[in-house]
């Protein structure tokens, strides 16, 4: 089965971690976002790959072809955002196959399997507490949905849509996203799933809605802590540094220093960095950085960047410096 990822996001709210590397090259728990992604979609028995790329879509298509050359893949180009139905467009292909849709900044705990093995079309929808900021599904007693609204201002559901898809014939996603498209149906000024998906129902194409719980979207710095504290419960490192106190979960990346430090838990540590002297806790530290002497909890620090003899909290870049006497 062939699965497409729409991975073109530039990942606004993520700044300034998002300046160097798009938001799906993120290093979470000692691997890229992109890479906890296409793990997923492998376990569905996906052997095909369309990935979406645009902003810094270079570093992706050089990354995936590194380390997932097993699959077919190929990266079809975004050069104009707009909207999410737009970059799914680009990866539909006009036969009559299913399809698996998944957002490439979403980390899902669940049965992929079952997921696409269905005789209709699924959504995965969670229940969420403030379902504004999503696309919403109002559904029917046996789980059908009768209506898909993206991001309303008073939802009368509270089933938020998970960026999740599972579409038994692609040609009809195709031909609903070009009929927004050529008929300029735009929702919030871009062209989006959640219409072209509306639309199929409208036309008798019906969706199912598979509920689920194993949702970690990465779009704040908050969700991004709670996505890497969720991967590295599922990938537990008994890692051990001299003359530090480790406690799991962490990911210490093999050529990364650890002296005289307490780690974790909830802590990457990536390749080349050093930290000494440190209480580093709900965090992670990327490539090449140097954090001496500093208490850091739920915190994010880019690569290259170096952090001494302080304790706070902080959202540091690639390459910047924080030194506080
Ligand atoms: C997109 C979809 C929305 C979905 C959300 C899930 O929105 O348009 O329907 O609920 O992903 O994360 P975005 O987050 O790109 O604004």
């Amino acid at each position: 089965m062939r699965a497409v990822i729409p991975a073109a996001g530039i990942g606004k709210r993520l700044r300034p971690h998002t300046l160097n590397v798009p938001k799906v090259m993120i290093n979470l728990a000692g691997k890229r976002l992109i890479g906890h992604v296409l793990d997923a979609v492998e376990q569905a028995g996906v052997t095909s790959v369309s990935i979406i790329i645009g902003y810094k879509g270079e570093q992706v298509e050089e990354y995936v072809n590194r380390y997932y050359s097993h699959l077919r893949l190929d990266y079809p180009f975004q050069s104009e955002r707009k909207g999410l139905g737009h970059a799914v467009l680009q990866g539909l292909e006009d036969k009559d196959e299913d399809v698996l849709i998944l957002l490439g900044d979403t980390v899902f705990d669940v049965d992929f399997k079952r997921f696409v093995n269905q005789d209709e079309n699924a959504i995965a929808v969670v229940k969420v507490e403030d379902p504004r900021r999503f696309g919403v599904a109002e559904i029917d007693p046996q789980g059908k949905i009768e209506r898909l609204v993206e991001k309303p201002e008073k939802p009368k559901s509270d089933l938020a849509l998970a960026g999740m898809y599972y579409i038994k014939d692609q040609r009809v996603l195709k031909a609903a996203i070009e009929k927004l498209i050529s008929d300029d149906i735009k929702t919030r000024g871009e062209y989006q799933l959640t219409d072209a998906l509306q639309m199929m129902i409208e036309n008798g194409d019906g969706i199912k809605a598979v509920e689920i719980n194993g949702w970690y979207d990465c779009g704040t710095k908050e969700s991004l802590l709670d996505s890497h504290r969720f991967l590295l419960k599922h990938n537990l490192s008994t890692e051990h540094k001299k003359g530090s106190i480790i406690h799991p979960p962490v990911f210490i990346h093999a050529d990364a220093k650890v002296e005289s430090s307490v780690i974790g838990p909830n802590v990457t540590i990536d390749r080349g960095a050093e930290v000494s002297g440190t209480i580093l806790t709900e965090t992670i530290v990327g490539k090449g950085s140097v954090i001496k002497n500093m208490i850091l909890s739920h915190s994010l620090v880019g690569d290259h960047a170096l952090a001494e003899n302080h304790a706070l909290t902080v959202n540091v870049g690639d390459y910047s410096e924080l030194k506080l006497n």
